[in-house]
């Protein structure tokens, strides 16, 4: 039996820099909601929350557009469909991923969620993790873009959240020296003791300058995941033909149209070290996804690649969980459980 209403969550004002109480508006709305040909209808049970959203929320031209005011807030998703439309392949209790936003239930084109088969090994959730766009930001972007190679010096930063904790990973996997990059004691005695990077050092300690020089030397392939100072840093620190997978620059995400954003002054280093900068967006790999899922999902099962995820339970707390990506509050992969059994972490 559907609820007689539900609830969304719309974009109510456009923030200027950080988001505040006043971003969203939370709406309880009649229950109309009907698969019409080639639709169905998804009950939502995860959705994940990625720095990337704090784009969408401004009017400029990205890789997206921008959510209106008065739209559900855009996210990606897990969810169960629970009808089905006239002409679908889907049916009923199948778990499937997409753009399902902010919002219990969903009404989406069948041809623009993908059906989730979890691999033995794995969880559903894994899909919002090592398995979906996460993981593949991590293969694709260290390996199509970073190019890394055995014995090569790679650098990561925002090396404890989501995409970095795999690149971490992958690059030991893959016989590298990792060097990693956050923002707490806490989250680098995690990455050296469990994920088990070569050196881990925290941005924030005064003596960070002098920490990346000593720990790194000179990198191969810098995984950036936050562009402003540190990437101005890794600048000078670049080995001949160094690569550097320009992955996120989450520091300067909530930088205002009127504020100056600082500009590189390292760049040169690209010219005299015949270096690469080279930005991706994941999405641009997306008929290459199923092969590289096979092989994380892999990992997974063999216990070779260890995922976190923090949990937040409740739609309601997407507002005030979505900046927890800013002031650094997670460790690994940040998601709202919506409804549904939970995960077993
Ligand atoms: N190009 C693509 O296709 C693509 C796809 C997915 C994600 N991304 C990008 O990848 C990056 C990581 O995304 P994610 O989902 O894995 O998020 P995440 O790393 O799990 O969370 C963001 C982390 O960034 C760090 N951070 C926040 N403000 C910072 C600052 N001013 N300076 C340095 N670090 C800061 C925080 O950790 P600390 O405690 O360490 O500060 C925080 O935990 C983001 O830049 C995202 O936009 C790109």
């Amino acid at each position: 039996m559907n609820p007689s209403q539900y609830t969304r969550i719309v974009l109510n004002e456009r923030p200027q820099k950080f988001i505040d109480s006043n971003t969203f508006r939370q709406e309880t709305v009649p229950f109309d909601l009907k698969p019409g040909q080639g639709q169905v209808l998804v009950k939502v049970t995860w959705l994940s929350l990625d720095p990337t959203m704090r784009g969408w929320l401004n009017d400029t031209r990205s890789y997206l557009p921008p959510v209106q005011i008065g739209e559900t807030m855009r996210a990606g998703g897990l969810g169960t469909v629970i009808e089905v439309g006239p002409g679908s392949q889907l049916k009923e209790s199948d778990t499937v991923f997409g753009m399902l936003g902010w919002r219990e239930y969903a009404v989406v084109d069948e041809k623009a969620v993908r059906k989730i088969i979890v691999p033995p090994g794995s969880q559903e959730l894994d899909f919002l993790g090592p398995l979906g766009i996460t993981g593949m930001t991590a293969y694709f972007g260290l390996n199509d873009v970073g190019k890394l190679k055995a014995g090569e010096t790679l650098v990561v930063s925002g090396a404890a959240g989501a995409v970095g904790s795999i690149v971490c990973q992958m690059g030991k996997k893959q016989g590298a020296k990792v060097v990693a990059i956050a923002g707490s004691d806490e989250k680098c005695q995690w990455l050296e003791k469990e994920l088990g990077v070569d050196k881990a050092i925290n941005y924030k300690s005064p003596t960070f300058r002098k920490d990346f020089i000593d720990a790194v030397g000179y990198l191969d392939v810098y995984f950036d995941n936050v562009g402003g100072d540190i990437l101005n840093l890794a600048l000078t620190r670049l080995n001949k033909g160094a690569r550097i997978a320009f992955c996120g620059a989450i520091s300067d995400y909530n930088s205002g149209a009127d504020e100056n954003i600082k500009g590189l002054t390292a760049y040169m280093n690209l010219i005299s070290q015949r270096a690469k900068l080279e930005g991706f967006i994941v999405l641009d790999y997306a008929e290459k996804f199923p092969e590289a899922i096979k092989e994380v999902a892999g990992w997974l099962a063999d216990g070779s690649l260890k995922r976190k995820f923090h949990v937040v339970h409740g739609l309601d707390k997407a507002p005030s969980a979505l900046p927890m990506l800013f002031t650094g509050e997670n460790i690994g992969k940040l998601v709202i459980h919506v409804s549904g059994p939970d995960a077993k972490l």
